[in-house]
């Protein structure tokens, strides 16, 4: 094994609150269930599910000026919801200080947030689990129920579908998310988020 998961999850649980580190413990078990599912390397998947939400701690003054600091380019839409930045400066502590050399994994945990077209079976197992993993409730984001919409694809379809069809579980997340962001006009849709559904829901 070239990475220890185990001590990457001991050094994460002393980085993050206790729920955000369940949760990510969550998305990786998830992540490497459905690596075995699919056929990808488990450690892979292991990895970029335990430190897929390793900048998630900082506030937005401080993910912007993390950014700035390693020349990270920051979009419009990331000035204006710099939350979105956790994927793009969770990859860069994953490589400086937990040693990931794989720009694959890297991408992994920097598109988890938005995805992005054509992702890689890597990329959409780990935005899938952050969406799945068991920790997660079903709310008003991910039911459509109060947004009017008339969907109804619950977090409980979108579990099994996760497991029959990737690609169709992706598109119903990106079509769930993007509905919920387009209801509330204080919230910011990053263009990738559009072009990845752009992408994926041919296969709704
Ligand atoms: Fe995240
Ligand atoms: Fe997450």
């Amino acid at each position: 094994m070239k990475y220890d998961i185990n001590d990457f999850s001991e050094r994460v649980s002393k980085k993050l609150k206790k729920k955000r580190y369940i949760h990510s413990l969550g998305v990786m078990y998830t992540a490497q269930a459905l690596a075995m599912k699919y056929e990808i390397s488990l450690e892979d998947a292991g990895a970029a599910g335990i430190l897929h939400d390793i900048a998630k701690e900082m506030d937005g003054e401080e993910l912007i000026a993390y950014c700035n600091r390693h020349n990270i380019p920051v979009s419009a839409t990331e000035k204006k919801a710099p939350y979105l930045l956790h994927g793009k400066a969770g990859a860069h502590i994953a490589k400086k200080k937990y040693g990931i050399e794989e720009e694959y994994i890297l991408d992994a945990i920097r598109f988890h947030t938005t995805g992005k077209p054509q992702m890689t079976m890597l990329e959409k197992i780990i935005f899938v689990a952050d969406y799945i993993e068991p920790g997660r409730k079903q709310y008003s984001g991910n039911t459509l129920s109060g947004c009017g919409s008339g969907y109804s694809d619950t977090l409980n379809t979108i579990r099994k579908e996760a497991f029959t069809d990737l690609d169709r579980a992706c598109a119903l997340i990106m079509r769930n998310t993007i509905n919920y962001l387009k209801s509330d006009k204080n919230k910011h849709i990053d263009s990738t988020s559009i072009e990845a559904y752009e992408y994926y829901k041919v296969f709704l």
